[in-house]
């Protein structure tokens, strides 16, 4: 039986007794609306840990755009089944006042990191970021944590908080899961108006396509290509695609680059933003 706790001491007694007993804890955050990417999470962490812990919060220190907030898919009855249908053992569903009983002020610098790609498109989106996931990582101290690499920046960035501040938590990326029509799993897809739904896929088909156009293109021409493609949908409207390198995220400027090359992309259907990325170069 899952058992759903709201608030950090009656978390830490929780936890306190499995490390006691000298249990291995896993930790999925998340910030509900689960799917079946946040299952795979689930599944992966149980398969690894003694233990799985998953948060359920929506963070509103990371949200730039206050509808964006306000409208975010919020399903807290539905997610804790979807949980419990997993094996999810605890999940963890704190207010925002548990949280943050004041309001949290750190600032944090990840160079580069944040400054590219959704951190240029959405300011203070990672700072944000940053600032929960580091208090959830100090309630429920974790021996792993997982995280979709649907938001490959975001990953980066929490790999180098961990390090920056010394967690000694492992930080796992695991695969995007996506639709059977290609658009990459998420919160938002909920959102979606049906016309928009329909034309969603075009991105994740489009990079596929880019990927094969490599001999063809320049970085620049397939830059010009992407973005092409896809704004010639109505319903569609690139706001930023990079090829960038796989772990410093600055953009790569030939197919010669000595690290790997990671393409990301933000793509407006409507008011509602996606994200999704893939690999042009191991
Ligand atoms: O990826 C998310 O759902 C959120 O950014 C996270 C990591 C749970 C922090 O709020």
């Amino acid at each position: 039986m899952i058992k759903v706790v709201a608030t950090i001491v009656e978390l830490k007694e929780e936890l306190g007794y499995y490390r006691n007993n000298g249990k291995s804890i896993g930790f999925v955050p998340t910030m509900g609306a689960l799917h079946q990417g946040h299952i795979s999470l689930v599944e992966r962490c149980r398969a690894e840990n003694d233990v799985t812990v998953v948060s359920i919060f929506v963070n509103p220190t990371q949200f730039n755009d206050k509808n964006d907030l306000k409208n975010y898919p919020r399903m807290p009855e539905k997610d804790v089944a979807l949980l419990e249908q997993a094996g999810a053992n605890i999940v963890f569903v704190p207010d925002e006042k548990e949280i943050y009983p004041e309001p949290d002020t750190r600032v944090f610098d990840f160079g580069m990191l944040d400054k590219v790609m959704e951190g240029k498109f959405r300011p203070g989106h990672f700072n944000g970021v940053a600032q929960v996931v580091s208090k959830l990582f100090d309630i429920v101290n974790p021996h792993r944590a997982y995280f979709g690499l649907k938001d490959y920046q975001q990953l980066a960035i929490i790999r180098a908080m961990v390090k920056m501040l010394g967690y000694g938590v492992e930080v796992i990326g695991c695969p995007i899961v996506r639709e059977t029509d290609g658009l990459a799993m998420s919160s938002r897809n909920l959102l979606l108006s049906a016309e928009h739904r329909k034309s969603a896929p075009l991105i994740y088909r489009t990079l596929s396509e880019a990927r094969n156009k490599k001999g063809e293109f320049s970085v620049k021409e397939l830059i010009a290509w992407v973005e092409s493609r896809i704004n010639s949908d109505p319903n569609l409207r690139v706001e930023y695609f990079e090829l960038a390198d796989a772990d410093t995220l600055e953009p790569v400027e030939s197919w010669e680059h000595q690290n790997g090359i990671v393409g990301c992309i933000a793509v407006w259907a409507g008011n509602i933003r996606l994200i999704d990325n893939t690999m042009f170069k191991e």
